[in-house]
């Protein structure tokens, strides 16, 4: 793996880590007020970015576009952005953390359209 699929699957590495220990945490503690932050930082951060670096690594023509770069740091920001919102959101702090989610989520979204239209092509002619 290489470029972009490894950058992508390194990013999901340290998002499984950091969110696994944020479970743990929460169980240990017995306060899950920070389960969404959780559920997002495995299910975007871990499970899909881990599917996207599978995807470049499967399709390495579709890795080199600049669109694909655009994807991969979009993605990355955004969910950061979103990440630093929901921590703040179920902290308490809801009018801090809103901006960001909300930034974030919008980011993610915009991301996922990019990826879809670097995808379409590999998808049809596979
Ligand atoms: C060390 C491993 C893990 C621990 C200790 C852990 C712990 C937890 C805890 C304490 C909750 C809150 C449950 C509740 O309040 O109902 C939770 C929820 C959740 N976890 Fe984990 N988790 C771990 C790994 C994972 C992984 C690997 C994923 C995804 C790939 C994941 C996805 C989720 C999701 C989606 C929820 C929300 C479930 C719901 O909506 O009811 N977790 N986890
Ligand atoms: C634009 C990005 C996204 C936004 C704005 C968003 C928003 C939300 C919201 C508002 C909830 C309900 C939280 C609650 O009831 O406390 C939720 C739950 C959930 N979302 Fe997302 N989501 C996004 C992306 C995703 C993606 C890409 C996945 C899967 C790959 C996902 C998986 C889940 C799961 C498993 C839950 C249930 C766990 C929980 O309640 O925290 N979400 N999401």
């Amino acid at each position: 793996m290489t470029g972009l699929a490894s950058r992508f699957f390194a990013s999901a590495l340290i998002y499984a880590v950091l969110g696994m220990t944020l479970g743990l945490v929460m169980g240990m503690t017995e306060d899950h007020a920070q389960m969404p932050t959780h559920a997002h930082m495995l299910v975007v951060g871990w499970v899909s970015f881990a599917l996207f670096g599978f995807f470049y690594h499967l399709f390495p023509a579709a890795a080199k576009s600049r669109l694909a770069a655009a994807h991969f740091w979009l993605a990355e920001a955004s969910l950061l952005i979103m990440l630093a919102g929901l921590v703040q959101i179920f902290m308490g702090r809801t009018e801090a953390g809103q901006p960001f989610a909300a930034a974030g989520s919008t980011g993610l979204l915009a991301s996922m359209i990019l990826f879809a239209i670097v995808a379409w092509p590999s998808v049809r002619r596979a």
